[in-house]
């Protein structure tokens, strides 16, 4: 259910970030995302450094970027993500968002990469339900894993569509940003105050409450990014929180969905 997301992690004390991606994987946050973009193939090389030994215990994923998912593009990305992170596979590769090569390209590629066993499955990133359903009509049923989209207490608007269409189809959603990136909630606002009470009522802390509310469906998994151990570990006690119907109906209320228009972002 959590995982670890690694934007900007290139940017934090190295050989912190490295521990802090290992202790992950020790308490059970086997899944790692990262991209090609993030930090132009640095944090993929870093993770390439913290995974050594590791790979069979883990669920790899990494995105090619629009500007490269063409057929033959998407499989060249593939090939220089793997030599950086040091496998022979991901186990899911994602478009990071929709660009301007045509879907089928990219298919074909994320395809061809899977008969040859390079990649394990693949998703999208930051995809309406109109780009979702122009996947289905390309793909079949079955074929797209997921779709990793913007997720937290203040941006719910994935909700009013999203969320149904991924389940209707049983494609999994990955929640990114689920701490917004760096805007959780302060401790003087109604809101931190609420999620305070409810993590004192589970000798908890806030974070773990909110990862454990965005990820209340099974459909849903959180990828929050953490370069230190101390926030790893916390991220990763979400797993074994359990939230009552009541308290979940208290946040719903505290941090309103929201308009649908104000949906996936511009990156
Ligand atoms: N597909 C896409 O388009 C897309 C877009 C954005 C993000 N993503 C993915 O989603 C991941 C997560 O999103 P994000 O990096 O944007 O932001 P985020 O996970 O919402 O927030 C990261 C920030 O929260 C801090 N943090 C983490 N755990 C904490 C804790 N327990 N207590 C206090 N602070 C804590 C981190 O600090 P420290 O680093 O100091 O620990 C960092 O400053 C990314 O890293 C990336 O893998 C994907």
């Amino acid at each position: 259910m959590v995982g670890q997301g690694t934007w900007y992690i290139e940017s934090a004390d190295r050989g912190s970030a490295i521990a802090a991606l290992r202790h992950g994987i020790d308490l059970g946050l086997t899944h790692i995302d990262t991209a090609e973009m993030y930090g132009s193939g640095a944090a993929e090389e870093l993770i390439g450094e913290a995974i050594a030994g590791r790979r069979d215990e883990l669920f790899l994923v990494s995105k090619v970027l629009p500007q490269n998912a063409s057929r033959s593009g998407t499989i060249a990305a593939c090939d220089r993500s793997l030599a950086r992170l040091g496998s022979d596979r991901l186990d899911c590769y994602l478009l990071h968002w929709r660009g301007r090569h045509p879907l089928e390209e990219t298919i074909a590629a994320f395809e061809q990469l899977k008969q040859q066993g390079k990649i394990l499955s693949w998703g999208v990133s930051n995809f309406d339900v109109g780009d979702l359903d122009s996947v289905l009509k390309i793909a079949g049923e079955g074929n797209l894993a997921c779709n990793q989209v913007l997720y937290h207490l203040e941006e719910r608007a994935i909700e009013h569509a999203v969320i149904p269409w991924c389940e209707r189809h049983h494609v999994a959603l990955v929640a990114y940003s689920p701490f917004g990136h760096g805007r959780f909630p302060g401790q003087r606002t109604t809101g931190g105050r609420l999620l305070n009470q409810i993590a004192t009522a589970h000798q908890a802390t806030v974070r773990q409450v909110a990862l454990r509310f965005l990820a209340r469906r099974p459909s849903l998994f959180v990828i929050p990014k953490a370069s230190s151990i101390d926030h790893v570990a916390e991220n990763a006690g979400a797993a074994d929180l359990r939230l009552t119907e009541t308290e979940i109906a208290l946040i719903d209320k505290e941090f309103p969905l929201g308009p649908r228009s104000n949906h996936l972002p511009t990156l």
